[in-house]
């Protein structure tokens, strides 16, 4: 089946763990995608969006962990980008578990789809710089 979401290397960060989020993110997208497109159950896609929900949280508090260890000037821009896709991301959760049909699958993927790619190439993208590296050149998490 197609990919929704085309990963590239154009979204590598070069930091491992932040990376791997990354792609699970967009599988995450392209499976609710293939749902979708199979026409799957009601069900299967609301579970499918409450692990993206989930995944989307773990993500994010590794993220904006990372930044405040190396003092990301920008952190607070962010986090409120942060928060305004987490909330928005659960409260779809919720609506696709009690109203499947309440709202438009297609229209909330091409929306999730467009936060991610645009989220990661500029907002992501913007932090690199500021990583600090150890001796063997492996960006230093906080502990
Ligand atoms: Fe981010
Ligand atoms: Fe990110």
């Amino acid at each position: 089946m197609a990919k929704f979401l085309e990963w590239s290397d154009d979204y590598l960060t070069n930091i491992g763990p932040i990376d791997a989020d990354h792609r699970k993110l967009f599988k995450a997208v392209n499976d609710l995608y293939d749902s979708f497109a199979i026409d799957d159950t009601d069900a299967r896609f609301a579970e499918l969006f409450e692990m993206l929900a989930e995944y989307v949280d773990v993500h994010f508090s590794r993220e904006e962990e990372l930044m405040r260890g190396m003092g990301y000037p920008n952190l607070e821009e962010h986090l409120i980008g942060h928060q305004e896709l987490a909330t928005t991301v659960h409260e779809y959760a919720k609506i696709y578990r009690s109203d499947p049909g309440a709202i438009s699958r297609k229209e909330v993927l091409k929306f999730l789809g467009n936060w991610l790619s645009k989220h990661i190439l500029g907002s992501d993208m913007a932090y690199v710089p500021y990583i600090k590296l150890d001796h063997e050149n492996k960006p230093t998490f906080p502990k």
